[in-house]
């Protein structure tokens, strides 16, 4: 059997990290795609030399013509700007749209058939935005942002417990940004909710709330670092973990942006909630019940996320 085609839109910081992962996982051929003339044919002949040494078997090509993502089974799109110090979010958003616009068009002219994660920032909105450009079905069009959220919260998690990461599960949900919803009491010590830590001594509730907010502020804690760029292993590393479970039709349930229509209590808006990615895609939302104070935390990131859909109509007309 050919081995799965996996196109990346965008061969920067992330688009890079997302080829040499996926060679290494050997989950198929890859194809690195952007505009900038040299980088995608440079970067990919870089990893595929790699593969003597790691002793991987899978292809890598490099290009800045739509075509060669012909068939592809899996479209990751990095394509964009990422964030400076001082921005936020948010701010890509005009640029980052006409951006989106364009890889739309390309996915929808040559990958129809591919399950498509989306990392550009402002993500909610992107890839709400990708999905119209696309016209993919809606179920095959997801963003990275929650398995990214969740691995920034087990990881505070798991030095705070002095535990490993593998035995923290986390739950995070909302948009991708200042107004995530980090659920404590989905979040446990295997199997021991947090809340239960608290109460047995294993952390304070100050010393836990200062951790939810290190996590809202992940992002901006690397950027604020880098200075140049924004973070990028544990991105790549979040959206390979989504393609495998889809790839091999795993299963996992894993936080993602999705498309939220009659759950939630939503009406057709992407934002970040609990999936189930398989051969179909997203299979399954998971519609928890949230509690009062939760609902609150949902409906202010909701409504986040709904100001920047309303500003990318503002901008593209055919979003409208
Ligand atoms: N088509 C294809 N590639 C494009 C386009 C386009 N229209 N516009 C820009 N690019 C490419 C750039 O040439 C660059 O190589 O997208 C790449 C982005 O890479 P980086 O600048 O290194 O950014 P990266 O850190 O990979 O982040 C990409 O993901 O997390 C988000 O906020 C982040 O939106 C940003 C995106």
């Amino acid at each position: 059997m050919a081995r799965p085609k996996i196109a990346l839109i965008g061969a920067g910081q992330i688009g890079g990290t997302l080829a040499h992962l996926a060679a290494m996982k050997e989950l198929g051929d890859v194809v690195l795609f952007d505009i900038s003339e040299g980088t995608p044919e440079g970067k990919a002949l870089d990893i595929a030399e790699s593969g003597p040494s790691e002793g991987f078997d899978a292809r890598l090509k490099g290009t800045s013509d739509y075509a060669d993502i012909a068939g592809a089974d899996v479209c990751i799109v990095t394509a964009g700007v990422p964030r400076k110090p001082g921005m936020s979010r948010d701010d890509l958003l005009g640029i980052n749209l006409k951006v989106m616009k364009a890889v739309g068009e390309g996915i929808r002219e040559n990958a129809p058939d591919a399950f498509v994660i989306c990392i550009t920032n402002p993500l909610d909105a992107m890839v709400w935005a990708l999905q119209k450009f696309s016209g993919l079905p809606t179920e095959k069009v997801c963003g990275m942002a929650g398995v990214l959220d969740s691995a920034r919260f087990r990881h505070f998690l798991s030095l705070e417990f002095d535990v490993s990461m593998k035995d923290v599960t986390a739950f995070v949900l909302g948009g991708h940004g200042d107004t995530m919803v980090p659920l404590t009491r989905y979040s446990t010590v295997a199997g021991i909710p947090l809340p239960d830590l608290v109460k047995m001594g294993w952390t304070s509730q100050e010393k836990l709330d200062a951790i939810v907010q290190r996590t809202r502020d992940g992002g901006a804690e690397i950027v604020g670092l880098l200075k140049t760029g924004s973070a990028f292993y544990a991105p790549a590393t979040s959206a390979i973990e989504m393609a495998e479970s889809y790839l091999k039709d795993q299963k996992r349930l894993l936080p993602c942006a999705a498309y939220c229509d009659g759950v939630f209590g939503l009406d057709g808006f992407y934002v970040g909630v609990p999936t189930v990615i398989g051969a179909g895609g997203v299979e399954r939302i998971v519609d928890i019940k949230l509690t009062k104070d939760e609902q609150a935390m949902f409906d202010n990131s909701v409504a986040a996320v709904k100001g920047l859909v309303e500003a990318c109509k503002g901008i593209d007309d055919s979003l409208a």
